[in-house]
């Protein structure tokens, strides 16, 4: 805590920006903070999908959702990253993420063998974490503002919690927290009938080494987790009842998009979001006179189109093949992936897969590894899809 106070007075003493970034880099390191990011569970919302494969994994705009929160823990500053795996997907997500290098950070996996709640994986990163503050992220979770802000945030105020919240129109399918009018915490409640507020908890939270007591001392809930938000309200009690004044809860509130990306709609509305916003223009691949591309396209190595339009934002992996088609905005294509007389809009594409000769336009769907999707001749007014790995649709 010392060396907070230092930062202070670091930050008054100076205007120099380089130093000044030197000086916030020598605290960051001094007081070590670590992050927690969950990658287990089942993944129930995106089956058949997460049957065969872990849900952080499924890539939005070619790019597991892992990794964006990976990717974003790394760039405020934070290199020491233990992440949660289940018995199911561990591998598949230690295997694609490896030991953290070619983020520049330094990934522990740590084994959860039974889906038991957000607390509970805490509790089982305990020796990983030790003392240290740390930010907990679920891995399906994206948000739009850098996460460098609530980090200083946190260490400045010497906070034991810090939330953040985000108003949403469906309160109950999430944590809901009641603030009063000065931004102070008051209750949170997981999942409630009647939500006090619209306020909903995003799946980042900021945390000291005070935490640790709060997970040992809740009860299981009613769906049998140790849930976070609980152990985050025993804090707040301990706090609004005296027993610890040293305990410092607080709530900041997200403006820009968050995304928990567990279901296919909230899937699909983050491809878009990151088409929209990191999309730039690079074509590699081979595309012949009669294609036509318009707008923000990546597309990847060894791919081939004949007699094509794409119309951005669109990303198209590496290894693929697309003749006679239209891929529309937000389309997300995954390598190795084979379109024949394909017309599709708004929709993700996983690698391996094989749609051809359909003549409807395919929209707001989400195809699975390997998926075939073979042959419409007759004409239905839409297609809409969820297809699992390894499923096979022939419309005849
Ligand atoms: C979890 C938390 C909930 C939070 C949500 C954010 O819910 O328990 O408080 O609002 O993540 O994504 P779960 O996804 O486990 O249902």
């Amino acid at each position: 805590m010392i060396l907070l106070s230092l930062k202070f007075t670091v930050r008054h003493e100076s205007n120099h920006a380089h130093k000044h970034k030197l000086q916030q880099k020598f605290i960051i390191v001094s007081i070590n903070m670590k992050a927690l990011i969950l990658s287990g569970g089942k993944g129930t919302r995106l089956r058949p999908i997460t049957y065969t494969g872990a849900k952080q994994l499924v890539p939005v705009a070619n790019k597991p959702i892992l990794w964006y929160g990976i990717e974003g823990i790394v760039e405020a500053g934070i290199t020491d990253i233990g992440i949660i795996i289940s018995p199911e997907t561990g591998k598949e997500v230690q295997e694609l993420t490896g030991n953290g290098e070619k983020f520049g950070g330094n990934i522990t996996y740590i084994l959860q063998n039974q889906p038991a709640g957000l607390a509970h994986a805490v509790k089982i990163a305990q020796p990983f974490l030790g003392d240290s503050p740390f930010i907990m992220y679920l891995g399906d979770n994206i948000i739009e503002s850098q996460l460098g802000q609530f980090v200083d945030t946190f260490k400045q105020k010497q906070l034991d919690a810090l939330i953040l919240l985000r108003k949403v129109s469906n309160p109950s399918a999430f944590g809901v927290a009641k603030v009063d009018n000065n931004g102070r915490v008051l209750e949170l409640v997981e999942k409630p009938k009647i939500p006090p507020s619209n306020l909903a908890l995003v799946g980042v939270y900021l945390f000291s080494k005070k935490i640790h007591n709060a997970v040992n001392k809740i009860k299981p809930s009613a769906r049998g987790e140790l849930e976070i938000t609980d152990a985050i309200q025993y804090l707040i009690d301990q706090q609004i009842s005296g027993v610890d004044n040293e305990i410092f809860v607080e709530a900041s509130t997200l403006e820009g998009w968050w995304l928990d990306t567990g279901k296919k709609d909230d899937l699909l509305s983050a491809n878009q979001i990151i088409l929209d916003t990191r999309i730039t223009n690079s074509i590699n691949g081979e595309i012949d006179s009669q294609s036509q591309i318009i707008g923000r396209v990546k597309i990847g190595k060894n791919t081939k189109l004949i007699n094509t339009s794409v119309r951005g934002p669109v990303i198209i992996g590496d290894n693929c093949y697309l003749e006679n088609c239209f891929i529309g905005p937000y389309s997300s294509i995954a390598d190795n992936v084979t379109l024949i007389d394909v017309d599709i809009e708004h929709s993700v594409i996983l690698q391996g897969a094989k749609i051809i000769e359909i003549n409807q336009r395919i929209v707001d769907s989400l195809l699975g590894r390997r998926a075939k999707l073979i042959n419409a001749l007759q004409r239905p007014k839409a297609l809409r899809f969820m297809i699992g790995d390894d499923s096979q649709i022939e419309l005849t």
